[in-house]
């Protein structure tokens, strides 16, 4: 559990003192999700179940054992998380309260979500369907998201829209074909950048004429 106190202690201004990390609830669902996953892995399915109901209760976060999570997990507040059978965390994923990994209802076998590394997904957010996450994306608080999120994007809203995705420099010198600049979200972005100006420039002009 290492990994989960130094995730806490990294990402949470409001921890002080280390042992304060017992008080998490978030602490608890993970390690309790670790036992269960074992018992589930070794086919006591009923055990591993009643563990992750314990946990609930305890905690107010359910994460079904078969899920599968990487490490550096930190669930932050914890209450109303829901996290799905065929779910797959990667490392160092941050999730707030009142967030649910889970399916449409319309799939089968694999029903619910891939979360890549890194990532960030805000209070309230339902993540819906078994599609990916990519990896350092972020998925901001109160969005619904449908639909897979490539890696580095900030995604807003329902349905959850991405809004900015950057690119690392790396990616745009080499022409990387795997993660290739999408030229239409780059010329969003452009076009979005030159509105702010123009804005900016009529919002002046008015303060000047208003003097
Ligand atoms: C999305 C988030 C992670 C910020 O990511 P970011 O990449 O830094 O994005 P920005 O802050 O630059 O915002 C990008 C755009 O999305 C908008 N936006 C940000 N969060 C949003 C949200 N939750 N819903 C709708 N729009 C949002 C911003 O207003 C901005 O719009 P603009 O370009 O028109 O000004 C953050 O806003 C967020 O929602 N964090 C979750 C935090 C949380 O759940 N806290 C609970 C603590 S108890």
């Amino acid at each position: 559990m290492k990994d989960v106190y130094e995730a806490i202690k990294e990402r949470d201004p409001a921890l002080r003192v280390g042992f304060e990390v017992i008080l998490y609830a978030g602490f608890w669902a993970v390690f309790w999700h670790r036992v269960a996953h074992r018992f589930y892995s070794a086919k006591m399915i009923f055990f591993a179940r009643v563990i992750s109901q314990m946990s609930r209760l305890a905690t107010g976060v359910e994460i079904h054992p078969g899920a599968v999570i990487g490490k550096g997990l930190f669930i932050d507040h914890g209450t109303g998380v829901v996290i799905g059978e065929t779910c797959v965390i990667g490392d160092n994923v941050t999730i707030y309260q009142g967030v649910t990994l889970g399916g449409t209802g319309k799939d089968t076998g694999k029903r619910h979500p891939t979360i890549g590394n890194n990532v960030l997904i805000g209070s309230g957010v339902k993540i819906l369907g078994p599609f990916r996450v990519g990896d350092n994306s972020r998925i901001g608080a109160g969005s619904v998201v449908l639909q897979e999120v490539p890696e580095d994007c900030t995604v807003v809203g329902v349905p959850g829209r991405i809004v900015k995705r950057t690119l690392s420099k790396e990616d745009v010198d080499s022409m990387n074909q795997i993660r290739f600049p999408d030229p239409i979200i780059l010329e969003i972005e452009e076009l979005r950048e030159r509105l702010k100006a123009l804005e900016e420039i009529v919002y002046n002009q008015e303060d000047m004429r208003g003097d």
